[in-house]
């Protein structure tokens, strides 16, 4: 089995990134990524300062603009309109989720899809299932990423993906789907998950249940790409995957933590790089 390394992958592409902005910087033009934070989840508050420690590598300006939970729609929609007006933001991130009573859709859709660097705006996610470019969402770009990097060709393979959540499920269909993978979808109500998973070329995994793929339910040779992030009984990340069964059945497997988690934070500075500069080539 061979072992995708994601850490590695992401650190090449943001030592890339770094240089691209020195010479944006050189040009004037300073990538500058708004942080939305409503509320004090740990685990989001833990993903924010990732980014925000990616950010500082990369040389991205980095604002951090931390909300009570208790903000209502309105203030939050004013935020995010004055960061839309402000033409020194080249992107901004709400960190999700929001708290039960803000409407995440209406916030999403109120971000100037041109700065939406999580590409969860309904023009981008519009775009990617129609194949035209756009932001696309980090972690699905950095699983595709991570397959060409590793010349896992997909084309006419039987992909499965786990989930169909807005953040990965749902985008990867639509990536795997434009380079003519043949997938199929499960989810928390597909009857039967073995007899699918067992036919897969490609495992994709975004369930978020601990253990949740078996060596019985994959067939040897299979490339599987775990999303998930889990605590075992010792309190330990680990991913969707039963590594330890599956290892030795599978071509291709990625670690949890070190597989799909560094790529979602390298394909999140790509996107703010790439706002930036497209607002370079405007001003040129
Ligand atoms: N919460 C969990 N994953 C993500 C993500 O990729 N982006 C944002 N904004 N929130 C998240």
């Amino acid at each position: 089995m061979i072992l995708i390394d994601g850490k590695l992958l992401a650190s090449e592409i943001k030592e890339k990134l770094k240089v691209e902005v020195s010479e944006l910087k050189q040009k004037n033009i300073h990538p500058k990524l708004a942080v939305i934070l409503v509320g004090d989840d740990f685990a989001s508050k833990k993903y924010v300062n990732n980014k925000k420690i990616a950010c500082e590598y990369v040389g991205i300006e980095q604002e951090l603009i931390e909300l009570g939970s208790d903000i209502i729609e309105e203030e939050l929609i004013k935020v995010i309109e004055k960061l839309n007006n402000d033409e020194s933001v080249h992107g901004i991130l709400v960190q999700l989720p929001l708290p039960k009573h803000i409407d995440s859709y209406k916030i999403i859709s109120i971000i100037n899809p041109n700065k939406d660097v999580d590409g969860f705006h309904p023009e981008n996610v519009g775009k990617l299932s129609i194949g035209c470019e756009g932001l696309i969402s980090c972690t699905p770009n950095g699983i595709m990423r991570l397959l060409e990097k590793y010349n896992i060709d997909v084309w006419g393979k039987n992909c499965v993906v786990i989930g169909k959540s807005n953040i990965v499920g749902k985008p990867i269909t639509m990536l795997l789907l434009k380079e003519n993978a043949t997938v199929t979808v499960c989810h928390i109500e597909t009857r039967d998950i073995s007899s699918i998973t067992r036919q897969a070329d490609v495992i994709i995994v975004a369930a978020g249940k601990l253990g949740l793929i078996t060596s019985d339910m994959i067939k040897p040779g299979v490339v599987i790409i775990d999303v998930g992030i889990n605590r075992n009984e010792d309190n330990e990340i680990c991913g969707d995957v039963d590594f330890d069964g599956c290892k030795n059945k599978a071509s291709y497997l990625t670690p949890v933590p070190g597989g799909v988690g560094p790529m979602t934070i390298a394909m999140l500075m790509e996107n703010c790089v790439k706002v930036a500069k497209n607002i370079s080539l405007y001003h040129e």
